[in-house]
């Protein structure tokens, strides 16, 4: 995935597309370039480099350009390995016209294949070159007509901003799947693949649906779908996000701040959810819930940090909600031709809304008539907007690539959503209903408590973050938490890390334990936490080096453990919201020891686009 922007205006140009990319580096950092319209003689002024933004912006210090129009890009490479060449925007032959992507066209390699025959000379080995040349063979004076002629033969997902020395007023858009919105200024205009790089400017945005063009002047907008050419009014939507929510916020990185931000997140999502006593939701009217109390059974449908989620609201929805309830990662249900019913829900958990794997699992849930509900965060994202029901988690926008309060968002959500559904379903008591919103309450105090105790987990760090492999271990509900825990290390500090269900380890993986292996045993009050104790006294045993996460007055994990970190008392489904808190932190001073980019880990990217 990449991110994109465009300008079209009375600013100089340079700057503003900077300042975009800025904001939307974490969908990609493996190149970046930019595209300016020289206004004296039109041609066009291009830049680009391999590397993070900070080597295109070292390139371009000292650079000032007149041009008020322009279109910058920052790439996570698809197609060709992350080169100067390959990096976007691409030109076509005589550099008159020149493009940005996001997305893949798959069907570029037949597409080459035709254009080399008729003389076409590419300078990268991009699926995305083929589109700047493909418009440029049906050019004939008129680069919307060209446009049009070339997105018709292409196969696969994309948004594009197109701009051309030849028509230096306008910038040409288009998107199928990938995302685009368009902001509204006032004598300027902008295209974006995500809102932070245009709240800066304006607030207004217009979100493009699948197959539509957008002309942009420096005084209009222009959208029209592209099988009838014919002009769309389009709503015009007030983005509510602060440019500071987005920024650092004193924090030496994203994640952190976003870390320190989950209690505020967990206060928030309560408040609005919680009206007189029962769970509310804005975005499901009555005809929602008719449709939700005959479900027979629920799927949940993710990837990576969402999944875990997922896996906590299984077992949230089976032992209160009463409904069988599968879970799946978005790239394996979209293939096993899951046996999904019209009589099913299948909810589809994404902080981005842009997965691509979760993207195409709705679609083939939605081919297959079950009923779809989103949990997600970005409001008006590709899967927020096609699901038949949504249901904002409102954590803000996540800049880090490591998912951390959107993931509490999620939980919480899924704790709401589940006795929303029990009510529904008539599965649970008044009594029982008011006792447990009464202890969701206490937890944005709960994690802030969590939070005043980060320095307990300084010396377990120092002591381990030269070590390259752990494990996790976790029971019931915070099972999931052990994934969880394993995955944030493993993908900012690139240590090995293992999530293991602390009643398997006899089955296999208790042959690692030696005297050098960290093991981190989720292991709060529960009804397994008697056998969760066994388990420990058998690692240790065994030697190993045991950091846990206890519950305030536990005394027999203590006693079996290195270090301990304890949680504020809680029910069992509550703890697992508690219980990740410290292990984002542990993941988080490892990776900071390590000296690793926290933000934006190799090979990653925040929303992951591609299959
Ligand atoms: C989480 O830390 C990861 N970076 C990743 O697993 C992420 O949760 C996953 O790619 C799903 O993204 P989504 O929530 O935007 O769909
Ligand atoms: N396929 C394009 C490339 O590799 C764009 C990648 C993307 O959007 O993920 O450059």
């Amino acid at each position: 995935m990449c991110g994109i922007v465009g300008y079209i205006g009375a600013r100089k140009a340079l700057p503003v597309l900077i300042q975009g990319l800025e904001q939307l580096e974490y969908r990609g950092y493996d190149s970046a370039g930019v595209v300016c319209i020289n206004p004296t003689n039109h041609s066009l002024f291009l830049a680009k480099e391999k590397g993070k933004l900070g080597q295109l912006k070292s390139v371009l210090n000292g650079v000032s350009l007149a041009s008020t129009t322009g279109i910058a890009h920052t790439r996570w490479a698809t197609h060709g390995a992350p080169s100067k060449a390959n990096a976007h925007p691409h030109e076509d032959c005589k550099r008159r016209i020149a493009l940005v992507h996001n997305g893949i066209i798959e069907n570029y390699q037949e597409i080459k294949h035709k254009l080399l025959k008729k003389g076409h000379r590419f300078r990268s080995e991009t699926d995305t070159e083929i589109a700047v040349h493909l418009i440029e063979e049906y050019y004939d004076g008129d680069v919307e007509q060209a446009f049009r002629k070339a997105v018709g033969e292409l196969k696969g997902y994309f948004a594009f901003v197109v701009l051309s020395a030849d028509e230096p007023g306008k910038l040409f858009v288009f998107k199928r799947s990938n995302p685009m919105v368009i902001g509204v200024g006032n004598g300027e205009n902008f295209a974006a693949s995500d809102v932070t790089a245009i709240i800066p400017y304006t607030r207004k945005v217009i979100y493009l649906e699948d197959d539509e063009f957008a002309v942009l002047e420096r005084d209009s907008i222009t959208i029209s779908s592209r099988a009838s050419h014919k002009p769309i009014r389009k709503t015009i939507s007030e983005v509510k996000w602060s440019v500071d929510e987005a920024k650092k916020g004193g924090f030496p990185n994203f994640m952190l701040k976003e870390i320190y931000e989950q209690p505020r997140v967990a206060e928030e999502t309560l408040a609005k959810r919680l009206k007189n006593g029962k769970v509310w939701f804005d975005t499901l009217d009555s005809k929602a819930e008719a449709h939700l109390k005959k479900i027979r059974k629920v799927f949940v449908v993710s990837c990576g940090t969402a999944y875990h989620a997922g896996l906590v609201g299984r077992y949230m929805l089976e032992e209160y909600a009463k409904v069988p309830t599968e879970v799946q990662v978005s790239s394996e249900f979209r293939y096993v031709d899951p046996l999904v019913t019209k009589e099913d829900l299948v909810i589809l958990i994404t902080q981005s809304g842009e997965t691509a794997d979760t993207i195409a699992a709705l679609r083939e849930a939605r081919a297959k008539g079950a009923c779809t509900l989103a949990i997600v965060n970005v409001v008006g994202s590709t899967i927020a907007r096609e699901a038949d029901y949504v249901i904002y988690t409102h954590a803000g926008p996540e800049i880090g690539v490591a998912s951390t309060k959107a993931y509490i968002a999620q939980l919480l959500t899924f704790a709401l959503f589940t006795i929303y559904l029990a009510c529904l379903r008539k599965t649970v008591s008044a009594g029982f209903v008011a006792s447990y919103l009464k202890e969701m309450r206490k937890l944005p105090k709960a994690i802030t408590t969590i939070l005043h105790r980060e320095k307990l987990l300084e010396p377990p760090a120092k002591t381990l973050f030269k070590n390259k492999n752990f494990l996790f271990l976790g029971r019931g509900y915070n099972f999931p938490t052990a994934l969880e825990g394993a995955l944030k290390l493993k993908e900012i500090s690139y240590a090995h890390a293992h999530g293991y269900a602390a009643g398997e380890m006899k089955h296999g993986p208790i042959a690692l334990i030696d005297s050098t292996q960290p093991v981190i045993c989720i292991a709060p009050f529960s009804k397994t936490y008697e056998k969760m104790v066994s388990n420990i006294q058998e690692i240790k045993a065994r030697k190993a080096i045991v950091l846990s996460i206890t519950t305030e007055g536990d005394k027999s994990v203590k006693q079996l453990s290195d270090w301990v970190f304890p949680i504020p008392k809680m029910s069992e489904i509550f703890s697992s919201i508690l219980s990740v808190i410290p292990l984002q932190l542990f993941a988080y001073k490892i990776s900071v020891k390590n000296h690793r980019d926290v933000d934006q880990p190799r090979n990653l990217a925040k929303s992951v686009t591609v299959e």
